[in-house]
């Protein structure tokens, strides 16, 4: 198989983390007989440092030219005085917008092996195995209007809430289909106790569940659900919900395992490419060190391979290769005990790789 993809490393860690993840594709490419084509691309601060926008339209051309995308991270306090439209998120934003990426998924599996650095209870996490898909490209982060202005004399804002049936339609099914390959339930989240979006999107979840008889549907208000996670997640399978109850539940949901430095997540599209990030952020605190965690990058990664590819096997391989070396004691700073030893970003690549190897 040949295959292009575009890798956007973007700010602060990300180019550590992304070159991980290359090297780990170019070791499946070897073992399995494919090749993959790397070609880089700029985003976020750094692009705005060197050519003045937080998403040049070659790197949107690059990615429309790939098969599939893989970003690291954008970010850091060097841009955090900057105008909206160059702030570093507006390039994450704009290309999730111009690619379509309208599902967010994050997967939050449980590893045994960090479950005594998890902040919670071994009991309530042992087992965790839940979908998070998030609206990506509609709700409140793109409503409009969503400006300043004066009321009666004093200063004023609004953001807006704003989604179309079909936004909604689009990725409630996909978490359907979704959850067919898997438990077989959904969560839909909403707060339609309040919010008249949130009753259109119920009202859609309970029509798009006709369709889907072998699938069991359960509603629950965001408050309830932001509790829930943490009471028992066992009780969660795929959970639906629009893109900034996502946004939050997702980081909350990141710490069933233990860090933030271990989830992967996929966006997809109607047509393609699919883009595939790290949950966590630029880590600029630690960029440059060589000491960030690779892991998250990895594991999009092998979700690439699955989902924009099709490789099944090879995208298991590179999961189990990441538990392999978790089980074999094998950490990186984030995720290590008090006083426990631990490997840099690149040595840690290197491990994961020659499990591949001898996969
Ligand atoms: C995420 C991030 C982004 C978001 C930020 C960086 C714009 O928090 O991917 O979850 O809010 O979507
Ligand atoms: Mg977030």
């Amino acid at each position: 198989m040949e295959k292009r993809i575009a890798v956007l490393p973007g700010d602060g860690i990300g180019k550590e983390i992304t070159q991980g993840a290359v090297e780990v594709l170019q070791t499946i490419g070897e073992r399995f007989g494919h090749q993959f084509n790397f070609s880089y691309g700029k985003i976020g601060g750094g692009a705005v440092d060197e050519v003045g926008t937080p998403l040049p339209d070659e790197t949107l051309e690059l990615c429309k030219n790939s098969d599939a995308v893989l970003l690291g991270a954008v970010g850091g306090p060097k841009w955090d005085n900057l105008p909206v439209h160059l702030r570093p998120e507006k390039g994450l934003l704009k290309i999730r917008k111009e690619l379509g990426l309208f599902a967010n998924l994050r997967p939050t599996t449980y590893f045994e092996s960090l479950a005594e650095s998890a902040p919670l209870k071994k009991h309530v996490i042992e087992g965790v195995d839940l979908l998070m898909v998030r609206e990506l490209t509609g709700g409140i982060y793109f409503g409009r209007p969503s400006e300043r202005f004066e009321k009666d004399g004093q200063e004023a804002v609004v953001d807006t809430l704003a989604y179309t049936k079909e936004e909604m339609v689009r990725v409630i099914r996909l978490a359907f289909e979704l959850a067919r390959n898997r438990s077989k339930k959904v969560t839909s989240v909403d707060k339609a106790n309040v919010l008249e979006s949130s009753r259109m999107w119920r009202e859609t979840a309970e029509e798009i569940a006709k369709d889907y008889p072998d699938v069991e549907l359960n509603h629950m208000l965001v408050d309830n659900a932001a509790m829930q996670l943490i009471r028992y997640p066992k009780q969660f399978d795929v959970i639906v919900t629009e893109n900034m109850f996502g946004d939050i539940l997702s980081d909350e949901a990141s710490m069933l395992t233990g860090s933030l430095g271990m989830l992967p997540s996929a966006s997809l599209s109607e047509n393609g490419p699919y883009l595939y990030e790290p949950i966590h952020g630029s880590a600029p605190d630690i960029a440059g060190q060589n000491i960030a965690n690779p892991l998250a990058t990895i594991l999009s990664a092998a979700m690439l391979l699955r989902l924009s590819f099709g490789l099944e096997k090879e995208a298991s391989i590179v999961e189990n290769a990441v538990q392999s070396v978790l089980n074999q004691g094998y950490r990186t700073k984030d995720i290590a005990a008090e006083g426990e030893a631990w490997l840099s970003t690149t040595e840690m690549v290197e491990k994961v790789k020659e499990t591949i190897l001898q996969a």
